[in-house]
């Protein structure tokens, strides 16, 4: 069976879009580029490590599409860099192609790596700079045991690396509304999923989930809830022997 997932995709984003046209309009709201005091604290002082071409992907959408389902167990073998990059590519290409009006208005999505085994890239959390594919160094992470104090789950701190998505909820709200929230839950979620489908196709796995406890990413990414808040998280890996496809 063929699905067209690229028309389906697009179609139903048309929809949400619509519908934030349609909530503007009934609040009576005109669309406004986000003033600076609402933006989060820019972390441009870390070091960065460039990130290799993007891996290509191993298999069509269609043959991974129906076998996605949520993975919590993992092999403890690294992914590579350039997979971190292609997964990170996909989630932030979502994003501008679906909502480039929003971005245009400062309010980009922002990609966060918790890596902890990517061949060419230490220990660490950094900040994804889409527009270089590099990420930048923003803070230390335990590895071992003690990576599990960082998530509600601690299966999720046995992948290799964890997508972290956040948005400015204070410019959101600020621009649309209470609907502003929405919006971006529904930005996260088309992100994180299509990090997920990129994964898929690299015959790697993991799932969507609500993402590392919130002292961590407010001590170590300045990530206040408001300015910068934590919307959603996805978990990267090679699976366990026994679920791998
Ligand atoms: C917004 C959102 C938050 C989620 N948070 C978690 C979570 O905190 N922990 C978890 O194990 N799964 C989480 N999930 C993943 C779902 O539990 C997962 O999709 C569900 O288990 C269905 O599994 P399936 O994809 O295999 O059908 C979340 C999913 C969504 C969409």
């Amino acid at each position: 069976m063929t699905v067209t997932v690229d028309e389906d995709r697009f179609r139903i984003l048309g929809d949400l879009m619509t519908d934030t046209r349609l909530d503007a309009v009934a609040a009576r709201r005109p669309l406004r580029p986000v003033p600076a005091h609402l933006m989060p604290a820019l972390d441009d002082e870390g070091p960065i490590t460039e990130l290799p071409e993007p891996a290509a992907p191993r298999a069509a959408v269609d043959d991974v599409l129906f076998g996605r389902t949520a993975v919590r167990d993992y092999e403890p073998t690294p992914i590579t860099a350039a997979e971190v990059a292609a997964i990170f590519a996909a989630a932030e290409a979502m994003d501008a192609q679906a909502w480039p009006g929003e971005r245009d208005a400062g309010l980009g999505l922002e990609l966060f790596c918790a890596a902890w085994r990517v061949t060419g890239v230490d220990t660490g959390l950094y900040r994804y700079l889409p527009g270089r594919n590099a990420l930048r160094r923003v803070a230390n992470l335990p590895a071992g045991p003690e990576a599990a104090e960082l998530v509600m789950q601690s299966e999720f701190a046995q992948a290799a690396a964890l997508l972290l998505i956040t948005g400015n909820l204070a410019g959101a709200v600020e621009r649309h509304g209470s609907h502003g929230h929405r919006l971006l839950l529904s930005r996260a979620g088309a992100a994180g999923h299509a990090a997920w489908l990129a994964a898929l196709r690299l015959h790697l796995a993991g799932s969507v989930f609500a993402g590392l406890l919130p002292h961590v990413l407010r001590e170590r990414a300045a990530a206040d809830g408001y300015h910068r808040a934590p919307l959603l998280a996805f978990a990267a890996a090679h699976p366990a022997a026994d679920l791998a496809v």
